[in-house]
């Protein structure tokens, strides 16, 4: 028993230790990796088996929304094709399936969830699966299971196993009582969705499986996330990419949120890019697991403006949905994401200009192509 012994002394020690600055007890600890699943099933523990010299080996759960598919491309360029499993428990598109490797996996399965990890030899876990805020609302029980007891069984795996786990969090995580112009990355977290609740809630658990059980807890809190080649998956930001889809289809746009209501938003490649930054970034540069990242700031008038710029026939009706506006309501109008910046050189690349401009290259090319066929 002298492992549980020593173990439990770290432990304690780390308890009795309550400032943020756990790094000399956090390296110690993360040559030891084990979660308490298993500490009170079997008492056995794992060692880490990641070395920074290697190639990481990723599994991206929830890969098949918005944002999976365009990660495993850009960390397949990387690592390698074989390097990196998208998974989903929805039946992947052709082109999805035959671009890497694709499995299904439910992350409401603990077993199969770890048997992935075992036979994969899974080094780093990115955790996508979720349900969004506007979806979240409309199913709360669904939301409680994937978004809560989805997480746990992630940072059960994930410490189990020594991974590196990426779980993005959100604007969302912040409430009506946050500062909202501009929210910093600690402030009163009191969110009003059981979206945001579920995030705060992965934020707190991440950070205590860091400085508990030495876990490599990453968080990112995106703003909304706007994107071309893929659709958004039910959240208070959507109106910002159905508006470049209609524009170019129809030529008319009717937009569910307030002309003045401002949010946080970013182009998916800065989102992407920030993702794989982050989680490269050398342990000793994090100040914090948690932290916000931020690109650009608008309201729906202001983006129908830029819109207008490259198609002036642009028709913008508004016909408010009051579930979403009282969620954007309460959420931040700009994001201070200056520690990101500070600690790890997070930068980002798109502003509003070029984002309207590459969101029209992309959209119009893309039906031109479908009508010439
Ligand atoms: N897209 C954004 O604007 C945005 C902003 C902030 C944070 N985020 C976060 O980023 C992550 C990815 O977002 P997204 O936009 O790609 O989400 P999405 O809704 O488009 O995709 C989520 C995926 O999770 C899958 N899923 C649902 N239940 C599952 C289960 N039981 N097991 C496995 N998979 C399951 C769904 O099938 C879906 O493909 C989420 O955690 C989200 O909270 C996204």
């Amino acid at each position: 028993m002298p492992v549980i012994r020593t173990l439990s002394k770290v432990a304690k020690q780390a308890l009795l230790n309550p400032g943020c600055g756990c790094q000399p007890i956090t390296v110690a600890v993360r040559t030891i990796s084990f979660s308490p699943r298993q500490v009170t099933s079997d008492a056995s523990f794992h060692s880490v088996s990641f070395s920074e010299t290697d190639h990481p080996k990723v599994l991206i759960t929830g890969g098949l929304g918005q944002l999976g598919v365009g990660l495993a491309k850009r960390l397949r360029k990387r690592f390698g094709n074989n390097n990196v499993i998208l998974s989903d428990i929805r039946k992947p598109p052709s082109h999805v399936f035959h671009s890497g490797p694709f499995i299904y996996s439910d992350i409401l399965d603990y077993k199969n969830l770890r048997e992935i990890v075992v036979n994969n030899r899974i080094t780093w876990l990115v955790h996508y699966s979720a349900l969004l805020s506007a979806v979240g609302e409309a199913n709360v029980s669904l939301a409680r299971d994937v978004n809560i007891t989805g997480l746990h069984n992630i940072l059960d795996i994930a410490a189990e196993h020594g991974l590196r786990l990426f779980v993005p969090s959100t604007i969302g995580a912040f409430g009506p009582t946050s500062p909202r112009n501009p929210t910093p990355d600690l402030c009163v977290q009191r969110p009003r969705t059981i979206y945001g609740v579920s995030k705060v809630h992965a934020e707190l658990m991440g950070e205590y499986y860091h400085h508990r059980y030495g876990l490599d807890f990453r968080c990112l809190r995106y703003p909304g996330i706007i994107s071309a080649d893929s659709q958004p998956g039910g959240g208070t930001t959507d109106y910002a990419v159905a508006i470049f889809h209609d524009a170019v289809k129809t030529g008319k746009f009717e937009c569910n949120l307030k002309p003045e209501t401002r949010l946080p938003m970013m182009y998916i490649d800065d989102c992407l890019r920030a993702t794989v930054e982050m989680m490269e970034a050398p342990a000793d540069t994090l100040s914090m697991r948690t932290y916000n990242i931020n690109a650009m700031s608008f309201s729906p008038e202001e983006l129908a403006q830029e819109v207008q710029k490259q198609l002036p026939d642009l028709e913008v009706t508004y016909d408010i949905d009051q579930v979403r506006q009282a969620i954007a309501d309460s959420w931040p109008m700009n994001f201070d994401d200056s520690n990101a910046r500070n600690d790890w050189g997070w930068k980002h690349d798109y502003d509003l200009p070029e984002l309207v401009q590459t969101m029209l290259n992309y959209i119009g090319s893309d039906s031109r192509i479908s009508q010439a066929n």
